[in-house]
């Protein structure tokens, strides 16, 4: 019979947002404010009510259950309370309305800064976390060499992890919270700080975790990530939970509602799939035919033209520019990069950059677009990203000679030629093959 691991219940958390700097948290600096400038002091008392109001729900009437050995991806826009909703589960923070139950011990990986002490080593972190989940030593002993093996900071080990680099700080983190046994794993997405290499050995390691019929919430803005080790996906939105299900499923609710409504020429400077940290250099995105009109819809074969309006502070010289296209249920297609074509290129202030797509070979179905731009020397640096700034719409028409593709049969159209080689040689080229050899002719 199943049980359930994790039970969310009508959870609410409200943080204190805007004249929260202003608060003062201790009677001793309430204290020294007041004497310094005691006329404000009195100010904000009599505003007092006004500034506490300034609140901001982060989770809202959450309520959902998982059950023991479910793989669960947690998905929704920035601000849409995932992270959140992982303090709460691992109780770094509190709820301020309602409950949420665990049942067994939980191992997690959240963001750089938790569940380590910055003054001990690497090794004396492995022991405290173990002891935290409340392993005995031995237990500890046994795990002790895979953790560091896995992290690969031997060398490390007996430094405090304070002058860790993220890096190496996040693998160990991972390591600890992933071979730990803990039987509720929950990983928010810091994962992207580790290299490529990194990246797929955790979630080789969240997928093995998962197959021993452990518990994991897994957050990610990563669809193909999601995809690929979740069978099922909360989908968080304003706090709330706007859907539970098949992680597909989950997938097009969450890129239907950051999909802008309009298309052909969009705004991207309040674009709500905008990353909130960055200052919006990507300000708009328009699709056009050939002839310079604007169109959101396309056929596999035509030459599509998008217009990328960007404004910047500061003169970039070596800026790159890439645009993704990702399916309806997340999956990246294909990316152009002004990079690939080693374009010449260089942001002044505002303007607009083209890019010229002869012959797409998209099959037929909305195409999402997400956009990044930055500098790419002396370090590759991403300085703004816009995901689902707009979308196209591509029919595949006669690109395949009347031809139809069923919906198993991959994700880019293809022409190709055939005939028929029905004698037992084939000509090819100058050279005769007989059929022996045929067998291996690319
Ligand atoms: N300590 C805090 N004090 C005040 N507001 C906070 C605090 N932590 C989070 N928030 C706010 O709560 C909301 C939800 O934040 P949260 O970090 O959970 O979002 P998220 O879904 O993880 O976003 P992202 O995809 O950007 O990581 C945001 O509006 C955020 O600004
Ligand atoms: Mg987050």
């Amino acid at each position: 019979m199943s049980r359930v691991a994790v039970s969310v219940e009508g959870l609410g958390k409200r943080y204190h947002i805007g004249h929260t700097r202003e608060r003062k948290d201790t009677l001793r600096e309430a204290l020294t404010a007041a004497l310094r400038a005691p006329h404000a002091w009195l100010r904000t008392r009599r505003r007092g009510r006004e500034a506490r109001d300034e609140t901001l729900w982060a989770l809202r009437n959450l309520t959902f259950q998982v059950e023991q050995g479910e793989v669960i991806g947690i998905i929704g826009s920035n601000g849409s309370g995932k992270s959140t909703l992982l303090k709460i589960l691992s109780r770094i923070t509190e709820p301020t309305e309602g409950r949420a139950i665990i049942e067994g011990r939980v191992g997690s990986l959240l963001e750089v800064g938790t569940g380590f002490h910055p003054e001990l080593t690497g090794r004396e972190n492995i022991y405290l976390n173990g002891a935290i989940l409340g392993m005995r030593r031995h237990e500890i002993d046994l795990r002790f060499d895979e953790i560091v093996a896995f992290a690969e900071i031997e060398r490390f080990l007996d430094m405090p992890v304070k002058r860790y680099s993220s890096g190496m700080y996040v693998r160990l983190a991972f390591a600890v919270a992933a071979h730990l046994e803990p039987e509720i794993l929950l990983v928010d997405e810091v994962l992207a700080v580790g290299d490529a290499a990194f990246q797929k050995k955790c979630l080789g390691k969240m997928g093995s975790v998962a197959r021993e019929g452990r518990t994991v919430l897994f957050i990610s803005h990563d669809m193909d990530a999601i995809l690929n080790l979740c069978p099922k996906a909360l989908f968080l939105s304003n706090g709330t939970c706007a859907y539970m299900g098949p992680a597909s499923e989950a997938i097009h609710h969450y890129l239907q509602s950051v999909r802008p409504a309009e298309s052909g020429v969009v705004d991207l400077r309040n674009a709500p799939g905008r990353d909130s940290e960055e200052y919006p250099i990507l300000t708009s995105i328009s699709t056009h035919r050939p002839d310079g009109s604007v169109s959101s819809e396309f056929r596999t074969g035509d030459t599509l033209i998008l217009r990328v309006g960007y404004a910047v502070r500061e003169p970039i010289k070596a800026p790159y520019c890439m645009i993704h296209f990702l399916n309806d249920v997340g999956h990246r297609i294909m990316s152009v990069s002004s990079t690939h074509d080693h374009c010449d290129l260089s942001l002044e202030r505002e303007g607009t950059l083209e890019c010229r797509i002869r012959d797409i070979r998209l099959r037929e179905g909305t195409y999402s677009i997400d956009l990044a731009i930055g500098r790419s020397s002396p370090v590759s640096e991403c300085m703004d990203y816009v995901e689902s700034a707009t979308t196209i719409n591509v029919q595949l028409g006669d690109y395949l000679g009347g031809g139809r593709l069923l919906d198993h049969q991959g994700v880019v159209a293809q022409k190709s030629e055939w005939s028929s080689l029905n004698n037992a040689m084939a000509v090819v080229g100058d050279s005769i093959v007989g059929p022996s050899r045929y067998v291996g002719l690319r």
